[in-house]
């Protein structure tokens, strides 16, 4: 079970009983735009996409991690967002980063620290070598977010997924350990 704290946050594994925190922090239009939670989403399947997680998490092909703030004793338990490792290749040592946020705590710089703390734990633990993220090509804030990374840019997917009865663009990026360590 991982465990990782950075000054704010703290990011521990997805439970079923996350389920409805998780509803209710995708009722957004920038989280059923940017993300692939479906616009008919309800708890039961929250609960559902959270058992498939588990499973991967299970395998050592995923982690999926519930983001919670360390300040406020009071809310200490409550999930503000998600940031996932997803696709973990062990014989090729890659694997992608995805999050969302709900809607009141963004622009604080969450996301980044959540990036930083789970890039060190695969750089440094789960001896990765390459990490993804992708973003619309329409998603300024994550865009924002993985170039501040200092992410390299490596190109554009074309049509890469279809939402909301069109299909989408993806900017693709990449940090690989020999990047981090300088
Ligand atoms: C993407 C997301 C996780 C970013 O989280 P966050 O904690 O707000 O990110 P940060 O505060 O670290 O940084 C956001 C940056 O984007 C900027 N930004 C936000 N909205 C923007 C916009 N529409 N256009 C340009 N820049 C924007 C902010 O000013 C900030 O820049 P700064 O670091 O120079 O201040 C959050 O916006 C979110 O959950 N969006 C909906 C779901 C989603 O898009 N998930 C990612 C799918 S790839």
């Amino acid at each position: 079970m991982v465990t990782l704290k950075t000054q704010r946050l703290i990011l521990h594994p997805v439970k079923i009983s996350d389920a409805e925190a998780i509803y209710n922090l995708t009722r957004d239009e920038e989280i059923l735009k940017y993300t692939q939670v479906p616009r008919d989403y309800s708890i039961k399947k929250a609960r559902e996409h959270i058992t498939k997680e588990n499973k991967k998490v299970k395998q050592g092909k995923a982690l999926h991690l519930a983001i919670t703030l360390k300040e406020n004793k009071k809310i200490n338990k409550q999930m503000i967002g998600i940031i996932s490792l997803n696709s973990i290749n062990k014989q090729h040592k890659r694997a992608a980063i995805g999050y969302w946020l709900g809607k009141q705590y963004r622009n604080k710089g969450y996301i980044k620290e959540a990036c930083k703390v789970l890039l060190s734990f695969c750089f440094n633990q789960l001896k990765l070598n390459r990490i993804q993220f992708s973003c619309s090509t329409e998603n300024k804030a994550s865009q924002k977010v993985i170039e501040s990374l200092n992410a390299v840019f490596e190109g554009i997917q074309r049509q890469k997924t279809y939402k909301d009865c069109r299909f989408h663009d993806k900017r693709v990026y990449a940090i690989l350990k020999e990047e981090y360590s300088r």
